[in-house]
């Protein structure tokens, strides 16, 4: 987040409150009205993070576009942001920012620790409870999230993943009811009740976007490892979100043309910023690969068609179910040339 990024959405918010100058001494209520006015974005912040937490790992590059009004305006910052170790019904959530507030705007406050609840909106579940701690500000204010993030509906978020990872539209509903403290005035009890709309990750045109992943060694394995593998493959993979993600032992299934070419496995999964060195494993049928390459309905020679199918995602050997329904519904096609590596297939 920029310093002109507060300013403009502040000015955008209350476009009054830079010109008027009014020269009675406003009373206290409209202080605090203007006060309430220009600090809309210290609870947004609250809001960012109880959301970026929560469906981050589902949301992949949705969470910018939240369709709400302020955040529309608003950008945050995710650098820094991680979610590692991530359990059946829990995860870690870590990220620590100073956040300047600009327009030569001074004073201190505070927001106080408050439980932000993520529901969903159709049932009104509640999926998890995110403990916010306080924020002080002082003319900035320092985020330090660093903890775990119980889950109390696993198949909710399940439920979101899915929608994430089809490009479907999603939205969840927050609620909470922080105070807001600032110098002298009177405590404002707020009540935040908000639906965040979010939109969903297409994994077909991540995959087929060029510089999305490069293969950047493919080894034959001869012989195959006692686990049967018998391709060594590492690619650079672009990091679809804005956010650093562990997520586990994750595998696909690959086929061409209809006919099964094996599976890959990926056995540590951590998307880290800006691209990431992700090593594959993979039994897979190497006379049928080659002989598509040769003899398939490609453009060229060497050019093939693999199609992917997300089958599995574990960690510590426990099934993840929130990222699993995601990854399993990940289907798509990657378009890729033979002769490029060649060299190390033949
Ligand atoms: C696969 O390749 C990576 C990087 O070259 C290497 O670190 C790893 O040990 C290899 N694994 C196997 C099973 O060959
Ligand atoms: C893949 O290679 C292209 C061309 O060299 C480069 O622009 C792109 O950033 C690379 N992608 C990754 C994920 O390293
Ligand atoms: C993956 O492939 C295996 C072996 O062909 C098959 O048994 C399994 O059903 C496939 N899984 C999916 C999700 O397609």
């Amino acid at each position: 987040m920029s310093k002109s990024d507060i300013e403009h959405s502040s000015s955008g918010a209350n476009p009054e409150a830079a010109t008027t100058t009014d020269p009675a001494k406003p009373t206290l209520f409209q202080r605090f009205k203007t006060h309430m006015k220009r600090w809309w974005w210290v609870y947004l912040i609250a809001f960012c993070v109880v959301i970026l937490v929560v469906v981050l790992p589902v949301i992949y590059v949705g969470v910018p576009n939240f369709a709400s009004k302020y955040i529309n305006d608003y950008e945050y910052d995710y650098s820094g942001l991680e979610i590692t170790n991530p359990r059946p019904d829990a995860f870690h959530v870590r990220q620590k920012k100073q956040l300047s507030m600009g327009g030569g705007f001074s004073g201190s406050g505070y927001l106080s620790p408050f439980d932000a609840d993520i529901k969903m909106p159709d049932t009104g579940e509640t999926f998890a409870v995110f403990p916010v701690q306080r924020i002080a500000f002082d003319g900035g204010a320092e985020l330090d999230i660093d903890q775990d993030l119980h889950l109390d509906c696993v198949e909710c978020l399940g439920r979101l993943a899915v929608q994430a990872a089809t490009n479907e539209d999603l939205s969840v509903l927050v609620t909470g009811k922080p105070d807001l403290k600032f110098g002298a005035l009177p405590t404002a009890h707020l009540d935040i009740r908000k639906t965040m709309k979010m939109k969903g990750y297409d994994v077909q045109k991540f995959v087929n976007t060029p510089g999305s992943f490069n293969v950047t060694s493919v080894n034959l394995l001869k012989p195959p490892t006692k686990e049967g593998y018998n391709v060594n493959a590492t690619i650079a993979l672009k990091n679809p979100t804005p956010f650093s993600v562990e997520m586990g032992s994750v595998s696909f299934n690959l086929s061409m043309g209809g006919s099964d070419l094996g599976y890959i496995d990926v056995p540590d999964l951590t998307l880290k910023q800006p691209s990431s060195e992700i090593v594959m494993l993979g039994d897979l049928d190497m006379d049928l690969l080659i002989q598509q390459g040769i003899f398939g309905d490609g453009d060229g020679l060497g050019e093939v068609t693999i199609d992917v199918q997300g089958t599995r995602c574990e960690y510590n050997g426990e099934e993840i179910p929130y990222f699993a329904p995601a990854i399993k519904a990940i289907k798509a096609s990657a378009h890729i040339n033979l002769m490029d590596y060649a060299s190390s297939l033949m």
